[in-house]
């Protein structure tokens, strides 16, 4: 299948099947011309809603309760549906860039799929289907600034899989400490994934920027008017998890003290 007509499938499906379609073997003969893709079409039941206060996530002292425990899976896999339609909107979005680029991009969005499924398999377990809890715009609200291949690479992969290189963990290990160990394992599994994603995201920003820009002000010169760096972060803030996708030390070293941490 071709990669624009995987994508395009994906962004106007409307059963759960077809956004997790697997392409087979994929081809990019006819990228297209940029296509900016406004809006995903949604399962019914899954489109996006408004998001009020008393949809927090629940803290992390109430995750004995297998109920609150379900509720944040349906959260996190409501973020990789996301993630799998931004990824496709790129690849429609981006024709122009290098193939080898387009092909690291669908290979991280048949992860996403991957993690939808997995993340589907711990609510069963739970007793929870996907679509039950309410799904957000969330990452799909930044998609009018990305228009480059150096936007999407900077708010997609090193601000939001970034941030999750904390979430991840921070998760797992109280889905540990309930004892839950599937969904635990899972959020590892996750977290390695993540890293080679962040990865991705930091070798292109590095080729695409010019010679004369830092990583740093690359990154931050792509970001959102009024996007806080500290949105490529959780709490605790896991340095050595950067370390692990290949984050240089001075980019990090100007990233704690643009969001105010201390050595
Ligand atoms: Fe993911
Ligand atoms: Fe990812």
């Amino acid at each position: 299948m071709e990669l624009r007509t995987w994508a395009e499938r994906i962004l106007s499906a409307d059963t759960l099947k077809e956004k997790l379609l697997e392409p087979g073997k994929l081809t990019d003969h006819e990228p297209g011309s940029p296509l900016f893709w406004e809006e995903p079409t949604r399962p019914k039941g899954m489109e996006f809603q408004k998001h009020r206060r008393k949809d927090k996530l629940p803290n992390k002292s109430e995750l004995a309760d297998p109920d609150k425990r379900a509720i944040c899976l349906h959260r996190f896999a409501g973020h990789e549906l996301l993630a799998v339609e931004i990824m496709a909107y790129a690849l429609l979005a981006f024709p122009e860039a290098p193939k080898h680029f387009r092909k690291g991009v669908a290979g991280t969005l048949r992860e996403e799929q991957e993690h939808v499924r997995l993340y589907i398999e711990q609510l069963k377990r739970l007793g929870m289907q996907f679509g039950d809890e309410p799904l957000y715009r969330h990452f799909w609200s930044y998609t009018p600034y990305l228009k480059t291949p150096e936007q999407y690479l900077s708010v997609m992969s090193l601000s939001f899989e970034m941030a999750n290189l904390d979430y991840a963990p921070t998760f797992g290990g109280a889905f540990e400490q309930c004892g839950d160990l599937d969904a635990s394992r899972l959020m590892q599994r996750i977290l390695e994934d993540e890293i080679a994603h962040v990865s991705f995201g930091w070798n292109w920003l590095k080729k695409f920027k010019s010679d004369e820009m830092s990583q740093w002000e690359a990154w931050l010169s792509n970001l959102p008017d009024r996007f806080p760096p500290s949105r490529a972060m959780g709490y605790p803030f896991l340095e050595e998890n950067r370390k692990k996708a290949g984050v240089s030390n001075d980019w990090l070293i100007d990233f704690k003290e643009a969001v105010g941490l201390k050595e």
